[in-house]
């Protein structure tokens, strides 16, 4: 495994986890934080569910010194759904640490990075049909323009999208590295940044349905907690935080906790550079 558990003591803090309760990993991923968790209070019981289905095969072998949890394979945007079939009662306790994880990432095989050479694809879910291949090849430059505009944050993507429209014309883009590459040499980020980054970003969001995900998954927690039940989101970046800030403000059910996000504290950054960009808010059932 190489995840790491982002902000992991804030997160058990957060949840204030008591022994009897009932918790929901709701992006368990190969079980970093499912173990912190389990480790934390030894009669609770923990549902631990990933879209993925390779985390949810690994994170049963790496959590299996333990007997009080339960793997489910699901997207945390149907958690009723899918909690119901196994519990009717209502929960202490929900996580969701949103994004992915450095295990899928560094698999050349899943097409999430640009630093390593792999199908366009970006899938958590690898039974979903729509990958990035899809949408660099086939679609229209309207769609186009408007996911790079508004989940990459590119101000005037009008130019590299007539580009890629012409590109892929005469051939197809089929890995990360080649539409990577085609990016860089099209189009000019600010110094430090990978001009790709913000196009893979986009590109994730949309495969995954990342936002709309989100905001039909907060619901579904904030409907499965019990009074005093805790919520403890982890975003990465600003459009998902948004989301968080506004739903726990906003719905007249839940207490917020942190009124500014939590972020890791310098250590973690330097030993996880992946922490860096993350926030934590939490809210409680009222
Ligand atoms: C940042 S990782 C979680 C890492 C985990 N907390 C740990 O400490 O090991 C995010 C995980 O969320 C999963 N995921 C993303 N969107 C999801 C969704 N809508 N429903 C369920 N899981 C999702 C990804 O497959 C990935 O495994």
């Amino acid at each position: 495994m190489v995840h790491y558990p982002v902000m992991k003591e804030k997160v058990i803090e957060y949840l204030n986890l008591k022994e009897g309760g009932i918790y929901i990993d709701a992006t368990c991923g190969w079980g970093g934080h499912s173990r912190a968790i389990l480790e934390k209070c030894k009669d609770i019981f923990l549902f631990c569910v990933d879209k993925d289905k390779e985390a949810i095969e690994m994170i049963k072998e790496n959590l299996k010194e333990f007997s009080n949890f339960k793997v489910i394979y699901g997207g945390f945007e149907n958690l009723k759904q899918i909690i119901g079939k196994e519990y009717i009662g209502k929960i202490d306790g929900i996580l969701f640490d949103l994004g992915f994880s450095l295990n899928q990432v560094k698999d050349s095989k899943r097409g999430f990075s640009f630093q390593e050479e792999g199908p366009l694809d970006m899938r958590y879910d690898t039974t979903q049909k729509l990958t990035s291949w899809e949408i660099i090849n086939q679609w229209g430059r309207k769609n186009l323009i408007w996911i790079f505009k508004n989940y990459g944050e590119i101000k005037r993507p009008e130019k590299i999208v007539d580009k890629i429209l012409e590109r892929r014309k005469r051939k197809k883009f089929e890995t990360t590295r080649e539409f990577a590459d085609f990016i860089s040499r099209n189009y000019r980020e600010k110094p430090g940044i990978h001009p790709a980054t913000k196009f893979f970003m986009a590109l994730r969001i949309t495969v995954n349905d990342e936002l709309a995900s989100l905001e039909k998954g907060l619901k579904e927690g904030e409907e499965l907690l019990k009074k005093g039940g805790r919520f403890v989101v982890i975003t990465f970046h600003s459009l998902e935080d948004r989301i968080v800030k506004r739903f726990f403000k906003n719905s007249p059910s839940l207490k917020v906790l942190t009124k500014k996000p939590v972020l890791p504290e310098k250590e973690e950054v330097e030993l996880n550079k992946q922490s860096r960009s993350a926030k934590l808010r939490a809210a409680e059932k009222i």
